[in-house]
Parts: C-alpha cells; sequence; structure tokens
C-alpha cells in the first residue's frame, strides 16, 4: 500500500518555488524563433552561444538559458529559488551532510548559486536571487504567442518514485496528487509543491532521472490556441505533441509541444487550485480508475510516455513497468475504432 510521508513544515532550509531550467540546443536561433514567437517569451539576453529568456511578468533575468552545443541535447541543470541568501549556507551544510554532491558556481546574472545533486543525480541549483528586469506584463502589443508568464513547474521521468518523494519531501516539498497502480496499490506518481499551487516538480514513472517537461503559465485558452497557431505559422505545427486537453489532477488545460531538439515544454492556464492550509492533504488517483474520471480525447501518444530529455551526468536507471496503464492501442480497441 503506498503511503506519503508526512509533509516536513520546517525543513533544513527554506525552498520557495521552481525556478529555471538550463538546456542544451543544437541551434539557437532556431530555438530561440520557438520559444519568443511560440511560447512568447522575452530575451533577456544573448551573450556568445547562450541566450537568457523569461515570461512576460518575470522579474528574474531568466527562467530559460539555453546554451548552443553540438552534443546530443541535455538539460544541464534545473533551479530552484530560497527564501533568502542564507538559506544558501544551510542547503550547502545540509547536502554535505548528507555526503550529496554540493559545491558554490558562478553563473551570469545570478548571484551567489549552490550547485547540488540530489541522491539519483539529478543536476540541481539554489539560488536567492538573480539581476532584476521589467515586468513587461502592461505591453500587450507585445506579446506574441502564448503570451507565457512565468516558469510553472516541472516533471522528471524517475526510477525510483518511492525515493524521490521522500528526499523532496524531508526539503519541505508537500504533495498535492500521488498515483497508485496495479494489484500491490504501488506508487507511481508525485505532485509535489513548495508554492500554493499543486506542483513545483513531479516525478512519474521512466528511465530515469531524465527531464520529461518544464511548464510555462499562461493567461488562458485562448493564447493556449494563439501558441499552437503561432507554432503552425512558424514551422513548428507538427511539434504539437498533445493537447490541446485538460488534465485530470488539478483540472488545468494543457498542451505539450517539442522544441526543435525535442525538449518538451507544457503551457498550461493559471492552477485553479490554491494547495496552502493545513486541511490540502495528499489526494490519491488511481491509475485505472482516473481514466474514467474525465475520459475524453486521445489519450497521450506513446513518444510522451517514451520521450525525455537526459540531465547531463546523470546515467538513467530503467524505469519501472507501470502497471494499470493501457496502451494507445488497447484504448482504441475498447472503443471499437
Ligand atoms: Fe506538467
Amino acid at each position: 500500500m503506498a503511503t506519503i510521508p508526512p509533509p516536513v513544515f520546517y525543513p533544513p532550509f527554506q525552498i520557495t518555488r521552481v525556478s529555471h531550467a538550463a538546456m542544451t540546443v543544437r541551434d539557437l536561433d532556431r530555438s530561440m524563433a520557438f520559444y519568443t514567437r511560440v511560447l512568447g517569451l522575452v530575451v533577456s539576453a544573448r551573450e556568445g552561444d547562450t541566450a537568457y529568456l523569461r515570461g512576460i511578468e518575470e522579474v528574474g533575468h531568466h527562467s530559460l538559458i539555453l546554451r548552443q552545443t553540438a552534443d546530443a541535447p541535455r538539460c544541464e541543470r534545473i533551479g530552484f529559488r530560497v527564501l533568502t541568501e542564507l538559506e544558501l549556507d544551510k542547503a550547502h551544510a545540509h547536502f554535505t551532510a548528507l555526503g550529496l554532491p554540493a559545491e558554490w558556481v558562478d553563473r551570469p546574472h545570478q548571484d551567489r548559486t549552490l550547485s547540488v545533486r540530489d541522491p539519483f543525480g539529478m543536476p540541481v541549483e539554489f539560488v536567492a536571487r538573480m539581476t532584476p528586469m521589467p515586468r513587461r506584463t502592461i505591453q500587450t502589443d507585445h506579446f506574441p504567442g502564448g503570451a507565457a508568464l512565468r516558469f510553472d513547474h516541472l516533471q522528471v521521468h524517475s526510477a525510483e518514485i518511492t525515493g524521490a518523494c521522500d528526499f523532496w519531501t524531508s526539503l519541505g516539498f508537500r504533495t498535492s496528487d500521488f498515483v497508485v497502480g496495479g494489484p500491490d496499490d504501488t506508487l507511481i506518481g508525485v505532485f509535489m509543491h513548495r508554492k500554493d499551487i499543486p506542483w513545483d516538480i513531479v516525478f512519474m514513472p521512466g528511465p530515469g532521472p531524465r527531464l520529461h517537461h518544464f511548464a510555462y503559465c499562461i493567461p488562458g485558452v485562448q493564447e493556449m490556441m494563439r501558441a499552437c497557431d503561432a507554432a503552425g505559422i512558424h514551422g513548428f505545427g507538427q511539434q504539437v505533441e498533445r493537447g490541446p486537453g485538460r488534465h485530470n489532477q488539478g483540472h488545468v488545460q494543457y498542451t505539450y509541444l517539442r522544441d526543435p531538439d525535442g525538449h518538451r515544454v507544457e503551457i498550461i492556464p493559471e492552477s485553479p487550485k490554491q494547495m496552502l492550509d493545513l486541511e490540502n492533504t495528499p489526494q490519491r488517483w488511481d491509475e485505472a480508475k482516473r481514466k474514467a474520471t474525465m475520459d475524453w480525447g486521445y489519450p497521450a501518444p506513446q513518444s510522451w510516455y517514451d520521450d525525455a530529455s537526459p540531465f547531463a551526468g546523470a546515467e538513467p536507471k530503467p524505469g519501472m513497468t507501470v502497471p494499470g496503464r493501457i496502451s494507445l492501442e488497447q484504448y482504441l480497441a475498447q472503443r471499437g475504432r
């Protein structure tokens, strides 16, 4: 029987939210065209082989870093904010005490930054502050594509869902939703958060750790359609991978796109749910039954289950066989198609 560990309300250091991702790309111009025209991200800086982008309302310098290399595309690291500089020192002491890698690194446009790896090899960094940039919230005549507002969450393929849930719970993350499957009630997914919506980081089963997707919040469904239209207009139409559709968990609409290097990005409107009070206990979902909760539209293509971006320096372990999940062929056969 899957159980979720109790929340840690006074963690060893204070993380506030997921903040950014750094991805490698093979053609920076092409990638920038995708993220600025389709998602509507703002370019904060382009310096040599690296571009720094942010959402329209973000005042931190960047939430997406694109670095051009000739190597296979990967995620170099994911980033989280901490409450103050003091929390960085606490984080350094905590990871060091656990025997996990932790070192201070210089990152352009970021104040003091701590680079660590979680017990599963995922490259993570913590930062309290970046170079401030102007909000562009009222410059509505400069909002192309999806008009992405801000970095929202990310999802990771994990070979050790229970272990990941335990570790990130120990850092103060609370579980909003969890998914179980099979006769043994195996834990096969957790939605975890620090900010007051149901997700900052999600762990789902698959060879991992690998980055399944990162997500930007957009103003609404209309902007989702505009992003898809922009994808079509600018030659990225075939990279709309899944959706538009609606999630069961969180009850939020979604569209997943693949960028020119295959990195997956999701766009979603703002969460309709707040998660903050003590009454917000983890909600359990059964993998087989949740299909019947809001069963409309097509299921995800197989690529959505299989493909993910490798993390730099992390060798993925084989993922579990997911109990209770049906294939696209089974889904269509059930409906006589
Ligand atoms: Fe997502």
